[in-house]
């Protein structure tokens, strides 16, 4: 049994330190796992909802591709691709967005955040919201469920998107079949989240990140601008809440740590401290430019590679699961049948609770039939008395279908299987009735 573990990037902007830390790093060695199966890809449909700066989807959609590879993604080992390259991820994205509640939607922290500035602002609930954004925990649930992914590595502020795939998957599970597994969130405790410039945590929205590719002299004039206090060279410095400690702590081993914090006590002075961080950085980070450097130079290479990254995928999973999940919802071969279904659809459609009607007809006999709807399930021999017929319902209402009794025939074109579900229902609406919920 091998795991899926699958990872989306939004292709919004340029991977920084604190993407390679927090997400290309740990997951480039869960990939080399064994047992493993993993997906990566550019979520670049979900860089719509934010960017509509054409060039920027696009550059950042090479720029975190090649970072991937030059970090050491391996495309024969492992499934990389674009989102875009997926017709089915849309199409998928539709049949879960008939299933998903509004309310449920209504609920997701990125569109919640929004309508609450909103708010505190005295606008409108919804200005400036667009239905991307609230469509966007839904976008998600296909790129998890199409590949029947097990595990999710993903942020804190990402947790509530996987339970809501875990929704919708059983959902769509519950009313047309088990399709879908339902996945995980892993939220790695141990990686660290990047402080960045300024302290708080590393991130485009806040204009704090380091490039993960800047040259050599960028790189060290980034780090010279990460703040410090004021002590003086030759004072101890404080090594709680030190962004600089926290940023060496990422890339040093535990040895170099310690000495690093040894120094803090001794009153290194922060021009000394920022040189070492530096250091020790682009000597991890070196190589990796300079493979980043010459894949980006070729960026039709990339795009071969994803798109036979996309075209594999497609071949081995996306088109047949997408197959079988248009036909478990209906959208099929107009000359194929399935009885089963037809009965769960009618069932659907019609609403209607079986029932039972009691009737005396011409030959002076009693009969009942089980309906739902227009249609007779059953139908009844005749019975000498009306509590004969009661007796005999009462007992099918128990369950005790027992046809070797032979009292009764199947309606015209019914299935055992419509029967019985007719009959399912019709028993829990029964205990419903009887425990008050109905
Ligand atoms: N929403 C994720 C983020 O912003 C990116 C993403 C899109 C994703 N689809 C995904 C992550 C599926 C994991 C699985 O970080």
């Amino acid at each position: 049994m091998t795991t899926r573990v699958l990872t989306g990037v939004t292709t919004s902007g340029s991977p920084h330190l604190g993407n390679y830390v927090g997400a290309i790093r740990p997951a480039i060695s869960a990939a080399r796992m064994p047992g493993v199966e993993s997906f990566y890809f550019l979520a670049d449909y979900h860089a719509l909802i934010k960017v509509s700066d054409p060039a920027r989807v696009q550059r950042s959609t090479l720029e975190i591709a090649a970072a991937w590879l030059a970090c050491g993604l391996e495309p024969d080992k492992v499934w990389f691709y674009r989102q875009s390259d997926i017709p089915e991820i849309p199409e998928l994205t539709w049949l879960l967005t008939c299933v998903a509640g509004k309310g449920l939607l209504n609920r997701a922290h990125a569109y919640k955040a929004a309508v609450d500035r909103n708010r505190a602002e005295g606008e409108d609930d919804d200005a400036g919201v667009n239905a991307g954004l609230f469509m966007y925990p839904v976008l998600m649930a296909a790129d998890i469920l199409l590949f029947n992914a097990n595990k999710v590595p993903v942020g804190r502020d990402q947790v509530q998107h996987i339970e809501m795939a875990r929704d919708l998957g059983q959902r769509f599970n519950h009313l047309y079949g088990e399709h879908f597994t339902l996945p995980e969130a892993v939220v790695e405790e141990q990686v660290a989240t990047l402080p960045g410039l300024d302290g708080r945590k590393m991130s485009k929205s806040y204009d704090n990140t380091i490039s993960l590719f800047a040259k050599r002299n960028d790189l060290q004039k980034l780090i010279a601008g990460i703040v410090t206090d004021s002590r003086a060279p030759g004072e101890a410095k404080a090594t709680d809440g030190s962004a600089l400690l926290q940023i060496y702590q990422a890339f040093a081993s535990a040895d170099e740590t310690a000495a690093m914090r040894h120094a803090y006590a001794e009153g290194i002075g922060w021009g000394d401290a920022k040189q070492q961080l530096f250091e020790r950085i682009d000597a991890d980070v070196a190589p990796l430019r300079d493979r980043y450097e010459a894949l980006i130079a070729r960026p039709q290479d990339i795009e071969a590679q994803l798109r036979d990254g996309a075209a594999r995928l497609r071949v081995q999973h996306a088109t047949p699961m997408l197959q079988r999940l248009r036909e478990s919802v209906g959208l099929r071969d107009l000359a194929s049948s399935s009885t089963a279904e037809a009965a769960h659809a009618k069932k659907e459609a019609g609403g209607a609770a079986p029932t039972f009607k009691q009737y005396r007809d011409a030959d002076g006999k009693f009969y009942f039939k089980l309906v739902q709807g227009e249609r007779v399930l059953l139908q009844s021999a005749g019975f000498a008395s009306p509590r004969d017929a009661g007796e005999r319902i009462a007992a099918i209402k128990q369950g005790a279908l027992d046809d070797r009794t032979q009292d009764f025939v199947l309606g015209d074109g019914v299935s055992d299987e419509e029967v019985n579900a007719a009959l399912a229902a019709f028993v829990a609406a029964q205990l419903d009735g009887e425990t008050g919920k109905a």
